[in-house]
């Protein structure tokens, strides 16, 4: 195997979890954005996100000497064999999905580069992005007259979940690669050499079936929890429970245990976005993706649906009262907030008068989304430094996140830390028994 050369644009969860894995794979990586903060406080060993296992990646591979930072990432085109784009693909206005700054990248690629290279894409785009990616560099090089280099288009996505993004990288379940011919596919087995040599698989294919696969898994496993989120509505409606459903379906081969945890809807950066971008491609070829409209309405109405739980508890309004919400990342072990459930319920509850005292282990008020929320709701919003803090003359718990900090929580201290005995568990972490047992009123999800 020879030296391999990587250049990776997009210091996000793809592209700073790809860059800390390829080089500490023995890889010469350089990363880039065109964020030149982004870049300063790389370079200064601030990492953006938080995300287990990354900092002493990184640490390591920039002590190595395999990892560098950089804004101006051209004079290093030259040595480079891969270029990944891991740059974001956020939502349009309709839905579709923004490939402006994959396209911006390929663009800056295809003015620089002289030599043949392998384009990789691991940002999540629609099919036929890998056959505009490829248009655009060629253009690029015809106005410099050089038509003699070959350029490898390769579709990669990447599946690594937010949390435990590290792990799925070292240890995937599959590595989708889509090329269009063997030799862009033989180059890609050397990239992911290490991973091959202890047993893990490429499973080859088209451009296009890669760059549909990303979606199409996404949809799947969003589909799988709406599902079980409307079942569990029926539970509750219908006397059984959601738990016992789960236990009884996912106990099937067919179907399997994994993401058939009902609670207070999905969120993230990826299913919402994903699921848009599906349906809009959808109607671009003129195909009815019904199920996938039905996922993304089902999603709105289970956060709506708990909601109304909490506002129709309190008859008399929700003005004075003061709230906690235990839990504001999207999910546990990341510090993401985007189409986070406890920032929905906290907006909502704050329309409707109320107080909102909010805690999370890793979200702070630096982060974007609560530092908007306290502008605009000034004294009726705070985020707190502890569970005791949060609930203190509470009126009501809302626990939105499983994190671990919130499973053995000292039900006697809250009963006498509260004003009202209250909770609302939208991540069924107890049980109704429980609760009562410290005198609290305990509502949760599809469960009687
Ligand atoms: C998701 C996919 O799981 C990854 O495979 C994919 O690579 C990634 O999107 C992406 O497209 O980049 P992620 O958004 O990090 O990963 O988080 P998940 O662990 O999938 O959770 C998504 C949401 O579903 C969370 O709000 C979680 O609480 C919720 N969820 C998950 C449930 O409500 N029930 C479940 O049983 C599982």
């Amino acid at each position: 195997m020879y030296f391999q050369n990587i250049i990776v644009f997009g210091t996000g969860y793809v592209g700073l979890v790809a860059s800390a894995c390829f080089a500490n794979m023995g890889k010469s990586v350089v990363c880039t954005d065109n964020c030149i903060e982004k870049i300063n406080a790389l370079e200064n060993h601030q990492i953006p996100i938080d995300e287990p296992q990354l900092p002493e990646l990184l640490e390591n591979a920039v002590k190595n000497q395999q990892l560098l930072f950089t804004i101006n990432p051209e004079e290093y085109f030259e040595q480079a064999d891969f270029f990944i784009i891991a740059v974001g693909t956020p939502s349009l206005a309709d839905g579709s999905c923004d490939t402006s700054s994959v396209f911006a990248v390929a663009k800056q690629i295809g003015e620089k580069i002289v030599s043949s290279k392998v384009i990789i894409i691991k940002s999540t785009v629609p099919v036929g992005t890998g056959e505009q990616v490829e248009n655009i560099v060629k253009a690029e090089l015809q106005k410099r007259a050089i038509y003699d280099i070959e350029i490898f288009i390769v579709s990669n996505p990447e599946f690594l979940k937010e949390g435990s993004a590290i792990d799925d990288f070292l240890k995937p379940e599959r590595i989708i690669i889509g090329v269009q011919c063997q030799e862009a596919y033989l180059k890609m087995k050397d990239l992911y050499k290490p991973l091959l040599d202890q047993g893990y698989q490429i499973i080859p294919m088209s451009i296009r079936s890669a760059e549909l696969a990303k979606y199409a898994a996404n949809a799947m496993l969003s589909m799988r929890i709406s599902f079980m989120n409307e079942m569990s509505y029926l539970c509750e409606k219908a006397g059984a429970n959601i738990e016992e459903i789960r236990l009884a379906i996912g106990s099937d081969m067919r179907i399997g245990k994994y993401f058939l945890k009902a609670g207070i809807g999905y969120g993230g950066s990826c299913f919402p976005k994903d699921n848009k971008a599906l349906e809009f491609l959808g109607k671009k070829y003129d195909v009815p993706l019904s199920l996938i409209s039905a996922t993304i309405e089902a999603n709105k109405n289970q956060q709506k649906i708990f909601l109304n739980k909490i506002i129709d508890f309190f008859e008399g309004g929700l003005n004075e009262k003061k709230i906690s919400i235990l839990g504001v990342a999207f999910k546990p072990n990341t510090n993401d907030t985007r189409h986070s459930p406890g920032l929905y319920f906290a907006n909502e509850l704050l329309k409707k008068g109320a107080h909102i005292s909010l805690f999370d282990p890793l979200v702070t008020t630096k982060e974007n989304n609560i530092c908007l929320l306290k502008q605009e709701t000034q004294n009726r919003f705070e985020i707190s430094n502890s569970i005791e803090n949060c609930t203190q003359n509470s009126s009501a718990i809302v626990l939105c996140t499983e994190w671990e900090e919130f499973q053995n929580l000292d039900f006697d201290f809250l009963s006498k830390n509260m004003c009202q005995k209250l909770f609302f568990d939208g991540r069924n972490q107890y049980t109704k028994k429980h609760a009562e047992k410290y005198g609290f009123t305990y509502i949760s999800v599809g469960r009687p």
